[in-house]
This record gives C-alpha cells, sequence and structure tokens, in this order.
C-alpha cells in the first residue's frame, strides 16, 4: 500500500492500493466510530458491482446509502438537493461523516454537499475510477449549472482519500483511456523520465495493478504539491490545465458526454504541443493512436465553431487566449495566442494526425 501526505490547511492522506478500504476499520475506525451517522453518497453503477465488499467494511459503524445517478448526472441540483433531504430525513448532524463512492462526478457531489449539509462535515473520498486520482485530491467540489459544468461549488478538503486499487478491475476502457489522459498530463509538466515510461505503454490492459498504483501514487503528488502551493487557484494551480483549453471548447461543443473528458484532453494536448513547438508530438500521437483515443475526431472538428468556446475559457482575456504550453517537459507556462495562430497550429496539427491515421 502506497501513502502521500496532502498538505493543504487542512492536511490529509491519500492511501493507495489493493485492499485500501480495509483501513476504514482501521486507522480512520476513531473517525468514523464518534460519528453519530455514517453516510455513504454512491454512484448507482459502482453501487451495483461494488457496495457490498465496501458495506462489508463498514458493518460496525450501521452506514446509510444514499444513490445517485451514474456518473455526470450525479452533479446536478436535483440530486444535490436530494442528498440534503435524505441527511436531514435521516437526522443527520454536524458529527455525521460522508463518504463518496465512485469516481470524480460522484466525488465532486459528495464534497460539494459534505461542505453545506449544517456549514460543512467531514468526507471522506473512496474513488473507484483512474481519472480520480485528479479530482479526489485537491479539494474542488462542484455541481453543474445549466449554463455551465463545475460552475456551483467550493474548496473543501476531504478528511482521507481512500483509493483501492481493486475497483479499478471493472472500468470500462473508455475509462481507463480518460484516467491515464489525466495522468500523463501530470507527466508532461513535471518528469521527462515519468514521461517516457508512460509513452513506452502501448496497451493500458497490460499494465499491472502495481505499476497502475506506482502511476497513480506519482500523478496525485503532482497534484498535490501543486495544490499545496496554491490551494485557490491563484498561479501555478493553472498549469493543471495543460490540454484543458480545447478539450473544453470540444467538450461544450459536442455535448458532455459524447465522449470521456481524458479522450479531449489528449487532442487538446496534441494541440498544446503543436503550439508549443514541442519536438515530442509524433511520440505522443503514436501513444494516443496505440491506446485508442480518438484523435480522427480533430479531421472533423470545424476550429471556427471551437474557438468562441476557448475564448471563454476561465484563463482567456476578452479577446485573446489563453494557453498552458510546454518550454520544455515540466516546464508548463502560460501563453496569450493570436487567433490566427491558433488557426493555423490548427491546421498543421490536422495535416500531421492525418498522415499518421
Ligand atoms: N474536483 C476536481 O478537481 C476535478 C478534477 C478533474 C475532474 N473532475 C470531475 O470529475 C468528473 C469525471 O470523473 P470520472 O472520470 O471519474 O467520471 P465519473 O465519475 O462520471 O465516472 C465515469 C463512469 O464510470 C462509472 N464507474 C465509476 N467507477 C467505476 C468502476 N470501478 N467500474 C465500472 N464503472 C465505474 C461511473 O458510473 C460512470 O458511468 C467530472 O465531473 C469532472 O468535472 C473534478
Ligand atoms: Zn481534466
Amino acid at each position: 500500500m502506497r501513502e502521500l501526505l496532502v498538505e493543504t490547511g487542512h492536511p490529509y492522506t491519500v492511501h493507495i492500493g489493493q485492499h485500501a478500504i480495509g483501513l476504514l476499520s482501521d486507522r480512520y475506525r476513531e473517525l468514523l466510530a464518534q460519528a453519530d451517522r455514517v453516510v455513504i453518497i454512491a454512484d448507482s453503477r459502482v453501487a451495483e458491482l461494488h457496495l457490498d465488499k465496501l458495506l462489508s467494511e463498514l458493518e460496525e459503524y450501521h452506514p446509510l446509502v444514499f444513490q445517485v445517478p451514474a456518473g455526470e448526472q450525479a452533479k446536478s441540483a436535483a440530486s444535490f438537493m436530494e442528498c440534503h433531504s435524505f441527511l436531514l430525513a435521516e437526522n443527520c448532524s454536524r458529527n455525521t461523516v460522508i463518504l463518496a463512492f465512485g469516481g470524480g462526478a460522484v466525488g465532486d457531489l459528495a464534497g460539494f454537499v459534505a461542505s453545506t449539509f449544517m456549514r460543512g462535515v467531514p468526507f471522506i473520498q473512496v474513488p473507484t475510477t483512474i481519472l480520480a486520482h485528479d479530482s479526489a485530491v485537491g479539494g474542488k467540489t462542484a455541481i453543474n449549472h445549466p449554463l455551465g459544468k463545475n460552475m456551483i461549488g467550493t474548496f473543501y478538503q476531504p478528511q482521507a482519500v481512500i483509493y483501492d486499487s481493486s475497483f479499478f478491475d471493472t472500468l470500462p476502457d473508455k475509462e481507463v483511456r480518460s484516467g491515464m489522459a489525466e495522468v500523463i498530463k501530470h507527466a508532461f509538466i513535471s518528469n521527462e523520465q515519468w514521461l517516457e515510461e508512460l509513452l513506452a505503454i502501448e496497451d493500458f490492459g497490460a499494465m499491472s495493478e502495481s505499476e497502475l498504483s506506482l502511476h497513480l501514487e506519482k500523478g496525485i503528488s503532482v497534484k498535490a504539491a501543486i495544490v499545496e502551493e496554491d490551494e485557490f487557484e491563484g498561479g501555478v494551480r493553472k498549469f493543471l490545465n495543460f490540454g484543458h483549453t480545447l478539450a473544453h471548447a470540444i467538450e461544450a461543443f459536442l455535448g458532455y458526454g459524447k465522449l470521456t473528458h481524458g479522450e479531449a484532453v489528449v487532442l487538446g494536448m496534441a494541440y498544446a504541443l503543436e503550439l508549443s513547438d514541442s519536438n515530442r508530438l509524433n511520440d505522443f500521437l503514436k501513444w494516443a493512436k496505440d491506446n485508442g483515443y480518438p484523435l480522427g475526431l480533430l479531421l472533423e472538428l470545424p476550429f471556427e465553431a471551437l474557438l468562441p468556446y476557448m475564448k471563454k475559457d476561465k484563463k482567456s482575456t476578452a479577446a485573446a487566449l489563453n494557453f498552458v504550453l510546454l518550454g520544455s517537459i515540466g516546464r508548463p507556462y502560460v501563453e496569450k495566442v493570436e487567433e490566427h495562430q491558433a488557426q493555423s497550429a490548427f491546421n498543421q496539427l490536422r495535416i500531421t494526425i492525418k498522415e499518421m491515421i
């Protein structure tokens, strides 16, 4: 089992490995035993697959379970209110502890519920996706507004992140791809040698459990270091948006859910590498192709349609586009890019992709 301390204003530990959930009846017994209620907010798909296993670790605390719709649907104002209604109906109090059980979506929702119920109750993240190595650490919570994703939320750190790799066995391939995209993003912005190791992977399915846990630990340590330095996103935390300006534009243009977040981020990172004039673009495209990311989609997306969304990006100002680019591996910076430059880099990337797929 690996563990890592996140030293934010309120420090907490991330535990990663097979049977990490065993810690709930061990290291976290005190926290859970003193709670008047232990409430699991669970993604319904994850509950169907893995709830029994989690419940068997929590028997002595007689937990209550509230299931929310699987995936992004969980992050609605309606399900936020339903969670609060459930907590109130069950006479929960400030001494209640909430567990988030599922991917980033349920983690964001349950974190927001925990941060607002009675002005804040403790919560533990029990993430079940690879992508959640990113979302479960850092303390951003959110639900979606019809006018924008993640528009309502708080900064609220969990008491612990219990990251049990045995849950990954049931992840669909596209969710593995989605999560691995954020892993390689963390490598791009931090460490060349680690990036080489990741680029050498031609088939995620062939990764061993311990290899994957090690990559997740590295990813979490990059995220944790950045969050520790900039908990409330005034500076370096922006670097975590490497690849995200175009990714968010693609997701918004296509409609959320058409492709996974990480698949969009891979397209966005390819574009950011093109804009950075990086010599790693071809290796990255090969890696993306081998691992089944939908590179061909870039040939179909009209730049003019994506541009307005990129202009709306939180990093951009009125007229200029701002991107996180790479000086070299591990050296991200934010750069203003003129529209015509953005257009020609997009065309160039399309030519390169067309030649290789
Ligand atoms: N708070 C942050 O800092 C942060 C950072 C990145 C992303 N996010 C958020 O995270 C969300 C994406 O998270 P995600 O990619 O984990 O997606 P997700 O939570 O939507 O889960 C993806 C799908 O996988 C299913 N699933 C989850 N675990 C499973 C398992 N073990 N086996 C089988 N199926 C499983 C879910 O039911 C869902 O259908 C987005 O809402 C995004 O905004 C937040
Ligand atoms: Zn992301």
